[in-house]
C-alpha cells in the first residue's frame, strides 16, 4: 500500500506489548489524554502531569521551544515516552496555501500532497509530530461552514485528493522527522449535518454512509493514515463517539485499521448532552467500549476510567488495546527510540513559490463572456481594482490558520501595483468596509472609479470568519451590500471581471450574469495576488473545475450532482417559472416533476464545471467492447483536440450510470479523472479504464454488489453533459 512504513507489524507488537507489561493503570490511562493547555507556557499543573506519565499528547504547542521542554518533561521517569504534539495543520503552516475546497478545485492529487508535504516540514519544525488533517468528509451542503474545509461533495474526489493528502504529511516513512502523523476525520457522516448546521444531526442511512461517505476513509487508510478522528454528531441516532458500528465494526472489524481514534474537543462527555450517557463516567465508558482511545481535551478518561476498569466495567484487555493503538503509532512515528529531531523550517521563498502555484490552480474561471479574459496588456491602461477584498492580507487566507502569517500574503492590489508604470495605472477603492457592510455610502465612488477605467475587477466574497468549523449561513449570497456594489460597476458598461474569494460556493441568482467573467478562488491563500494578476492577463491559464455544485438559490439546497433519479424528473417542458404562471391556473396545468417554481431543477454551475482560456474539444468516443465481463476492463478512448492559437489545460472526467438495478441508482457518478495540457493545434489520445469493481454499489444487503446491465457513460468537461455511450456488464 502506498504511502505505509515499513516496520514489520510483528516488530510493532514486540516493542508496544514490552512496554504495555511495564506500565501502571495510571501510565495506561495517561498515554489515551491529549490535553490542551501550554499555548506558549507550561502551567504548574500540565509540568506535573506530563513529568507524572499522566498526558500522552499535547494539542497546539507551536512553540519549539515550549514543545522541547514538554518533551523533556515526558521523559522525567525511566519509563516516560515522549508526547504526541499535535495541532490543526489544515491548509499551510506558516506559509497559507488555498483552503483544502480551493485546493480540491486544481482536481490535483500532485498539488494537494506537495501542499501537505512542505506544510508538514513547516509545523514539524516547531515541534509537532501530528497534525489533524485531512477532513475528508463529503460535503453537499454549502451552507456548512466546514465546506471550506472539505474536498468538495464527490466521494471518487475526496478519496483521492485525500489519500494525496495522506501521502503528503505521512510521506512513506513516519520515522521521518519531516513528517506529520495525519488524522482522518471526521469519522463518518458529519457533512451531512442536518439544513448544513454544525455540530447537527445526520440522519444517514447505513447505506448512504457505505456508498457515500465512507470511501474517503478507505482511501486514507489505504493510504497509510495513523489515526482517525471520531465525529462531533450522530448518525442515525448514536453519536460517533459511542458508536460502536462505525469505530469497531467497520473501521477495525471490515477495513483492519490499526493505528488509534482520537475523539473530537470533547466529544465524550458531550454523549450526556445528546442524551445517551447519563454522566461523564458513563460516556466514557461507551466511548472506550465503542472502539474509542483517545480523548481530546476532555476529563472524562482521566477521571473514570481508572475506576472503570477497577469495578470491572471496563475489561483490562479493551484498555490495553487502547493504549497499544496509541503506542503503536508512537512507535511508527520513531518516538519509542527517543525525540526527533526538529527539522531546519524552509525559507518562506520555497513556500511561496508553492503557495503561488497552488493559488494559480484552485481558480475556477465560471464565465468569460465575449472572452473578456484573459485581458491584453496592451489594451488595459486603467484597471479599477474594486470591493472589500480586493486588499486583505489575512482574509484571503481563509478559515484554520492559527499559524499562518498574514505578512507573508500579497494582495490583488500589492500584486497589480507592482505592474504599475507609464501606460497602466491601478484606480483601487474598497466600495464596502467588510463584506458584511451594509453602508452603500461609498459604493457610487467606487463605480466612478469603474466608469474611467478600461476593465473593473470587483474582488467579493466572505471574510475568513464567515466559514470554517460552527461558521455556517443560512443565505449564501454575497453578504452586505456587495451585490449592489456589483449593480453598480457593471452599470457604468466598463467590461467587469467578479473575482470571488470566499469559503464556499455562493449563491449569485440574479447577479450571475452581470460581469462578463467570474473567477472563484476561494480563500487562495498566501499568493491569491499574483495568482489573481497572471490569471487576468493570462500569464497563466485557470484550470480550476468546481469540487463542489454553484447553487442559484439557498433555497435549493441541497443540490449535488450525483442525486437518484426520480419518477418526476423535471426538464425545460415541464417546468414553468413562477412568474409566468397564469392567474388561476389549475392545479395540475403546470405538470407534476421535481422542480422548486422560483428557483428550477438545476444548479447555476454544475460540479466539475470550469473554463479555460484555449478551445480544447473532445471528439470520438470509442469502446472497445460493447459487452464487459468480470475480471475484463472497459477501455475508453476519447480524442481531445485544441484547434486554438493557445496551449491549454482540460480535466477530462469520465461519469457513468447504472441504468436500470435492483436499487435506484445516481444519474450520474464520477469514475475518473485526468488533467492534461495540450499545445497549440496539438491532439491527443486519452484512454480510461472500467472493470466489474468499479461498476459496484452498495445493495440492499449492505455489501458492495455489482449487477449485470446496461450502463451509459459520459466523457466531458463537466458533470453537465459529454460524449455519451453505453455497454453492458455481463
Ligand atoms: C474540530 C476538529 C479539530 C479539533 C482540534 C474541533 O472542534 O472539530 O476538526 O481538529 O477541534 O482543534
Amino acid at each position: 500500500m502506498e504511502g505505509q512504513d515499513t516496520t514489520p507489524r510483528e516488530a510493532l507488537g514486540t516493542t508496544v506489548r514490552r512496554l504495555l507489561d511495564g506500565m501502571d493503570l495510571e501510565e495506561k490511562i495517561g498515554q489515551l489524554c491529549l490535553v490542551n493547555g501550554a499555548e506558549g507556557s507550561i502551567p504548574q499543573w500540565l509540568a506535573e502531569d506530563v513529568a507524572a506519565g499522566r498526558v500522552g499528547g499535547i494539542l497546539n504547542e507551536v512553540d519549539p521551544t515550549v514543545a522541547c521542554q514538554l518533551q523533556q518533561l515526558a521523559l522525567t521517569r525511566p519509563s516516560g515516552l515522549p508526547l504526541l504534539m499535535g495541532r490543526d495543520v489544515i491548509h499551510g503552516f506558516h506559509t497559507v496555501f488555498p483552503i483544502p475546497l480551493g485546493q480540491a478545485a486544481s482536481w490535483s492529487a500532485d498539488l494537494v500532497e506537495a501542499c501537505a508535504a512542505h506544510a508538514a516540514v513547516e509545523a514539524a519544525a516547531c515541534g509537532l509530530n501530528w497534525t489533524f488533517a485531512p477532513m475528508l468528509d463529503v460535503a453537499r451542503d454549502p451552507r456548512w461552514g466546514r465546506v471550506a474545509e472539505s474536498l468538495g461533495e464527490d466521494p471518487l474526489l475526496v478519496s483521492r485528493l485525500g489519500a494525496a493528502m495522506v501521502r503528503g504529511f505521512q510521506g512513506g516513512d513516519l520515522r521521518d522527522p519531516t513528517r506529520l502523523a495525519a488524522c482522518a476525520k471526521h469519522f463518518a457522516g458529519y457533512g451531512a449535518s442536518e439544513g448544513g448546521r454544525d455540530y447537527n444531526s445526520c440522519p444517514l442511512s447505513e447505506r448512504e454512509l457505505r456508498q457515500v461517505h465512507f470511501p474517503p476513509f478507505q482511501a486514507a487508510l489505504e493510504a497509510g493514515v495513523a489515526t482517525v478522528m471520531a465525529s462531533f454528531c450522530d448518525v442515525d441516532g448514536l453519536p460517533a463517539s459511542a458508536n460502536a458500528f462505525l469505530l469497531d465494526q467497520v473501521l477495525r472489524g471490515e477495513w483492519g485499521f490499526r493505528g488509534f481514534v482520537v475523539s473530537d474537543w470533547e466529544s465524550v462527555g458531550q454523549l450526556t448532552l445528546h442524551g445517551v450517557a447519563e454522566d461523564e463516567g458513563d460516556a466514557a465508558l461507551q466511548a472506550a467500549k465503542a472502539g474509542l482511545d483517545m480523548e481530546m481535551a476532555g476529563s472524562s478518561f482521566r477521571r473514570h476510567l481508572a475506576n472503570l476498569v477497577r469495578d470491572g466495567a471496563l475489561t483490562l484487555e479493551r484498555l490495553d488495546a487502547m493504549v497499544a493503538a496509541v503506542l503503536a503509532v508512537k512507535e511508527r512515528l520513531g518516538l519509542l527510540e527517543g525525540l526527533r529531531p526538529l527539522p531546519t523550517e524552509p525559507s518562506p521563498d520555497v513556500g511561496a513559490a508553492l503557495a503561488y502555484k497552488a493559488a494559480l490552480e484552485c481558480a475556477v474561471l465560471l464565465r468569460n463572456e465575449g472572452e473578456l479574459l484573459p485581458l491584453r496588456r496592451d489594451a488595459v491602461r486603467t484597471l479599477a481594482l474594486l470591493g472589500p477584498l480586493a486588499d486583505e492580507a489575512a482574509e484571503q487566507m481563509g478559515t484554520w490558520v492559527f499559524d499562518g502569517e498574514a505578512a507573508r500574503s500579497v494582495t490583488p492590489l500589492t500584486a497589480l501595483r507592482k505592474w504599475e508604470g507609464p501606460g497602466f495605472q491601478i484606480l483601487h477603492h474598497a466600495g464596502l468596509d467588510t463584506t458584511r457592510d451594509l453602508d452603500a455610502r461609498h459604493l457610487d465612488d467606487a463605480a466612478a472609479l469603474a466608469a474611467r477605467a478600461d476593465v473593473a475587477v470587483l474582488v467579493l466574497g466572505e471574510e475568513a470568519i464567515l466559514s470554517g468549523e460552527a461558521h455556517c449561513r443560512a443565505d449564501i449570497r454575497l453578504p452586505g451590500a456587495q451585490e449592489e456594489l456589483l449593480r453598480r460597476v457593471a452599470a457604468t458598461g466598463t467590461p467587469t471581471v467578479l473575482v470571488l474569494m470566499a469559503g464556499r460556493p455562493l449563491a449569485l441568482e440574479g447577479i450571475h450574469d452581470l460581469p462578463h467573467a467570474t473567477l472563484c478562488m476561494f480563500h487562495a491563500g498566501n499568493q491569491a495576488g499574483p495568482a489573481l494578476r497572471d490569471l487576468l492577463f493570462g500569464v497563466a491559464e485557470p484550470v480550476g473545475k468546481l469540487p463542489v455544485t454553484f447553487p442559484r438559490q439557498s433555497g435549493q439546497l441541497p443540490v449535488h450532482y450525483s442525486h437518484n433519479p426520480t419518477g418526476r424528473p423535471a426538464d425545460e417542458g415541464s417546468y414553468t417559472p413562477m412568474a409566468q404562471i397564469p392567474q388561476g391556473a389549475k392545479q395540475h396545468s403546470l405538470g407534476n416533476t421535481s422542480h422548486y417554481l422560483d428557483a428550477g431543477y438545476t444548479p447555476l454551475y454544475p460540479f466539475g464545471h470550469g473554463l479555460g482560456y484555449a478551445h480544447l474539444q473532445l471528439r470520438n468516443l470509442r469502446l472497445d467492447r460493447e459487452e464487459l465481463k468480470a475480471g475484463e476492463r472497459l477501455s475508453i478512448t476519447v480524442e481531445l483536440v485544441n484547434e486554438g492559437p493557445r496551449a491549454g489545460t482540460e480535466t477530462v472526467q469520465l461519469y457513468v450510470r447504472d441504468l436500470v438495478a435492483s436499487l435506484s441508482r445516481p444519474v450520474k457518478e464520477l469514475k475518473d479523472f485526468r488533467r492534461v495540457c495540450l499545445e497549440a493545434g496539438d491532439r491527443m489520445e486519452l484512454r480510461f479504464q472500467l472493470g466489474e469493481e468499479d461498476l459496484r454499489f452498495v445493495g440492499r444487503q449492505q455489501r458492495w454488489i455489482s449487477e449485470a446491465g446496461r450502463f451509459q457513460l459520459w466523457v466531458g468537461t463537466s458533470s453537465a453533459a459529454g460524449l455519451e455511450a453505453f455497454f453492458t456488464l455481463a
